[in-house]
């Protein structure tokens, strides 16, 4: 059984564990944040190792989700195996950064939503491909692989994409609450909605303007929301956020 050492025990790893349980992993965490470890442990089967360092001894490969900021000088502090996989999903720290805290292993870079991997719907993005990681991510989701490094930074601010979809639903959900909904009628509402275009954008093989087209008719109801939206700058402050994101993850 292939074991994958976890640093960094907090709210990703957690999520990641749910994600690949039932993927055929030997799952060994770092015993920092003990509470959340011995929870995993008791619901999950992980084992809890001693020390930073006996995580990636015990491990064949190590994914790291220590915090974004002091994980790399942690890595630093410890002894891989050459030739080790070591996949980081600490925002910010892109691949050159991570090769050159974690010695002769071998490097790879990710970033997913969290909360959806749990479910086993999230999206990961993975960079370079790699043949140990790609089963491990795809266990939690639907994997895209980037061969080089600008392309992987532009696809990772989605990670605050996803969390800003959260804002954006709560916002709609709201207003439907403040009408008068029942809170559960909006929220399911809202969510289903979503769900149901994004399926239509996996699954049906035609241009965004055709299905656009199709769904805002001139003069109806999603047209006059779109132009109140666009009036507002509502739209466009999307592209603002993203390069602000991009900008801040290194872009
Ligand atoms: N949350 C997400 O959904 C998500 C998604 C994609 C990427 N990420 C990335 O994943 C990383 C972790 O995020 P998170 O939300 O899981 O943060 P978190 O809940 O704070 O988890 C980080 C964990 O690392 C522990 N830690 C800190 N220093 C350590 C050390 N030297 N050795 C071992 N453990 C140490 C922390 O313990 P203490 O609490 O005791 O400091 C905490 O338990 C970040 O770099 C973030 O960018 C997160």
């Amino acid at each position: 059984m292939t074991t994958i050492g976890i640093l960094g025990t907090g709210g990703l790893a957690a999520l990641m564990v749910r994600g690949v349980q039932g993927a055929g992993y030997r799952l060994v965490l770092s015993p920092r944040n003990a509470e959340v470890a011995a929870r995993l442990a008791a619901d999950h089967g992980c084992e809890v190792a001693a020390s930073n360092q006996a995580v990636v001894d015990a491990a064949d490969g190590v994914f790291v989700s220590l915090p974004a900021a002091t994980g790399a000088d942690e890595l630093a502090r410890l002894t891989f195996r050459p030739g080790q996989p070591v996949l980081s999903a600490m925002a910010g720290t892109g691949l050159a950064k991570l090769q050159s805290v974690i010695g002769p292993a071998r490097p790879a870079v990710s970033m997913m939503p969290g909360y959806a991997n749990a479910l086993g719907v999230g999206p990961s993005i993975l960079h370079p491909d790699d043949a140990f990681w790609r089963p491990f991510l795809a266990a939690t989701g639907p994997v895209q692989a980037f061969a080089d490094d600008a392309s992987f930074t532009i696809a990772a601010t989605f990670g605050a994409f996803s969390g800003a979809s959260f804002a954006f639903m709560a916002q709609a959900i709201a207003w439907y609450e403040a009408q008068g909904l029942p809170p559960a009628t909006a929220r399911a509402l809202v969510a289903a909605t979503l769900r149901g275009n994004a399926e239509v954008l996996l699954s049906e093989d035609r241009t965004l303007p055709e299905i656009a087209r199709e769904v805002i008719t001139p003069g109806g109801i999603s047209e006059l929301l779109v132009a109140t939206l666009t009036e507002r700058g509502t739209l466009t402050a999307w592209d603002e956020a993203l390069t602000r994101v991009l900008r801040r993850i290194g872009g």
